[in-house]
């Protein structure tokens, strides 16, 4: 596939390749983890629904930040960017109380410093959109941080430009998504710096990988909420009484095909632009 690139690495999900010294490939593969483990059965057209999202997303949001996205490739999962030196934090906007943030507030009645009102319950909207930040775990989970330590990785200065432009990508996208029946519960952002010193966004982009989506017309705070593209492959993952450690169980066709069907529905959804017309030609999405 990549033709004389260098494989400089495997993610979860992506494949890395050099293509020069200021240029990688990012090939996302159709791999789903189910409980933070990869399962031996992929989603055809997972990778696909990634890159294209991303895309979508990254030419919307120049205004707020610039990004890492050069092209994308005829193959519809294949994006070449610059290459970054990434920041060693990830950066989590949340504007619902979900996952860790829920834990943690569960426990402390705050969630990395950011001291919520009490009261709150699972899933809850939050008054405003927090940025809460992790250590990128090289095994196993991130881990919230609050802002000194995060400080600490960064830089105070940088820190605070950093948490102004996940916000903003945020709220802009949350708006969005929320006009098209879909909540983004949180997200994930990786920002770094290319080699003329800009701060750039990187990685992939407010895609249900690298966020929680919702569906909004099911949306009830009180409980944890249905996945909007991995509810099935969960259920069907927990009705097994898998103990979610390694390996993951192999996924039925008709799970494979739900599955795959709200990823292209959330594809569908967010970008208005049938996932028959990306595939013909992914470019349709900068536009
Ligand atoms: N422009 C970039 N320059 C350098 N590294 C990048 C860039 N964009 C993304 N990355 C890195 O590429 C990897 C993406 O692969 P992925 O499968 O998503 O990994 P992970 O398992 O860490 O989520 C991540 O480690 C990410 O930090
Ligand atoms: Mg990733």
């Amino acid at each position: 596939m990549p033709e004389a690139a260098l494989h400089v690495g495997s993610g979860k999900v992506r494949e890395l390749y050099a293509l020069d010294d200021d240029r990688l490939l990012l090939v996302a593969s159709d791999r789903i983890s189910t409980f933070d483990v990869i399962l031996p059965t992929e989603i055809p057209d997972k990778g696909r629904v990634l890159t294209g999202l991303s895309a979508f997303w990254f030419a919307r949001t120049r205004d707020i930040c610039p990004n890492h996205l050069l092209a994308l490739r005829a193959d519809g999962r294949s994006t070449e960017c610059r290459r970054l030196e990434m920041l060693p934090i990830e950066c989590v906007v949340r504007g619902y109380l979900s996952g860790s943030g829920w834990k943690d507030y569960s426990v402390t009645g705050a969630v990395c410093g950011h001291e919520l009102p009490t009261g709150l319950t699972e899933s809850a909207q939050l008054p405003q959109p927090i940025f809460t930040p992790a250590t990128k775990a090289t095994t196993g989970h991130d881990e919230n941080i609050d802002r000194d330590a995060a400080a600490e990785l960064v830089g105070g200065d940088l820190l605070d430009r950093v948490e102004r432009v996940s916000l903003e990508l945020y709220r802009f996208a949350a708006e969005h998504a929320g006009s098209r029946g879909i909540v983004i519960a949180d997200t994930k952002f990786e920002l770094g710096f290319d080699d003329e010193g800009r701060l750039v966004l990187g990685d992939e982009a407010l895609t249900p990988d690298s966020s929680r989506f919702w569906p909004a017309e099911e949306y009830r705070s009180g409980g944890a909420q249905p996945s909007f593209d991995k509810q099935y492959a969960r259920d069907y993952c927990e009705s097994l009484g898998w103990d979610k450690t390694a390996p993951g169980p192999e996924l039925p066709e008709e799970v494979v095909a739900g599955t795959r069907a709200r990823y292209v529905e959330a594809f569908e959804r967010l970008t208005e632009i049938r996932f028959d017309d990306y595939l013909a030609s992914p470019d349709v999405v900068l536009r």
